[in-house]
């Protein structure tokens, strides 16, 4: 199932005369001093699991779904660090975790630009590195864990226009843009869209509501106030989601318009499209448990692929007692 283990990596280097890159070494163990004291109960490995923040509900249940993943295996013992929406907090929190001599580190890092240095040298140093749900720049890390955001945005376009019969009023409201998935929820976005060949669609209204409820409360009543009409709200996230239904709901006119999001959280988003307050909500898995089978299987030295793909599915009045339905 795994590509070749770091063992067998190495020998074919050796038979190859040097045709290999030293650096494939760095992609599949951790360091060899570090390899030698740990990985059982008495002595487990330590990972260190640096998340951007714990303000979120969405976070909150990627570290329990660590946390409980990880408690099934006793030679793993799991420092958190919560940086509190601070990308310099979480940087600082990078480079501590690397110096207490952490054996793996997974970051579900705020924002690509300012996290890439501080993961690239962790990489350096032979730490194996678990990007998880927000991206970095480069690839100067071990393997990126996440769902397909733009195929997760493209797939709310498509809901969108269907929705609509093709025609309507549009509101977006963006997750923070200099993280990867509102870049990428956005793009998808407009390309299930397909502004260009619906002429009667327009998106009337765009902010980046930062992911945060509060903030896509504020931006909606902004958009209330502008727009006569709205048809469909877009929004990043469910907390975003549900702000924008908050303030159309404090202006009455919280029937006039579709709202769709993007976590389905059971008792968050999929638990708003049961009460009718969302028209549609798309998963995006935290990638916790299989961010731990990962460690797991670089922490016995095999090597992982560089990219893991999470899916999704689609959550509507129609079929959330089913469970929503699966998107290929
Ligand atoms: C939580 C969150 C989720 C969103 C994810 C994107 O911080 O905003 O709502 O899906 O981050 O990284």
């Amino acid at each position: 199932m795994h590509a070749p283990t770091q063992a067998a990596l190495v020998t074919g280097c050796a038979l190859a005369l040097g045709a290999c890159k030293p650096s494939a070494k760095s992609d599949a163990a951790p360091s060899a001093s570090a390899s030698a004291q740990r990985g059982t109960a008495q002595s487990p490995w330590l990972i260190g699991m640096s998340q951007c923040n714990l303000g979120e509900p969405w976070r909150v249940q990627m570290n329990q779904d660590v946390k409980l993943a990880a408690e099934k295996h006793p030679n793993l013992k799991v420092v958190f660090k919560d940086a509190q929406n601070d990308s310099l907090r979480q940087r600082a929190q990078v480079e501590e975790l690397v110096a207490q001599k952490i054996d793996l580190l997974i970051i579900s890092p705020k924002e690509a630009a300012p996290l890439t240095q501080p993961v690239a040298e962790a990489h350096r140093k032979k730490i194996p590195v678990i990007v998880l749900d927000r991206g970095v720049q480069g690839d100067e890390f071990t393997t990126f864990i996440g769902a397909d955001n733009v195929k997760i945005g493209r797939e709310a376009g498509k809901w969108a226009v269907k929705a609509l019969g093709g025609k309507g009023l549009i509101v977006e409201l963006e997750g923070l843009m200099t993280s990867t998935p509102g870049q990428d929820r956005h793009k998808g976005f407009r390309e299930g869209l397909e502004l260009e060949k619906h002429p009667d669609l327009k998106v009337v209204f765009e902010a980046d509501m930062q992911w945060l409820e509060p903030n896509a409360r504020k931006e909606m009543e902004s958009a209330l106030t502008t727009q006569k009409k709205i048809d469909l709200v877009y929004a990043h996230n469910d907390p975003g989601a549900h702000g924008a239904y908050l303030a159309a709901k404090a202006a009455s006119r919280d029937k006039e318009m579709k709202l769709i999001g993007i976590d389905a959280l059971p008792h968050e988003g999929v638990e708003y499209v049961k009460q009718g307050i969302l028209d549609a909500t798309f998963l995006y898995p935290t990638g916790g448990v299989e961010a731990i089978d990962t460690a797991l299987d670089l922490l016995a030295g095999k090597s992982v692929p560089k990219k893991v793909v999470l899916g999704t599915r689609a959550f509507t009045k129609d079929n959330v007692s089913l469970g929503g339905e699966a998107i290929p």
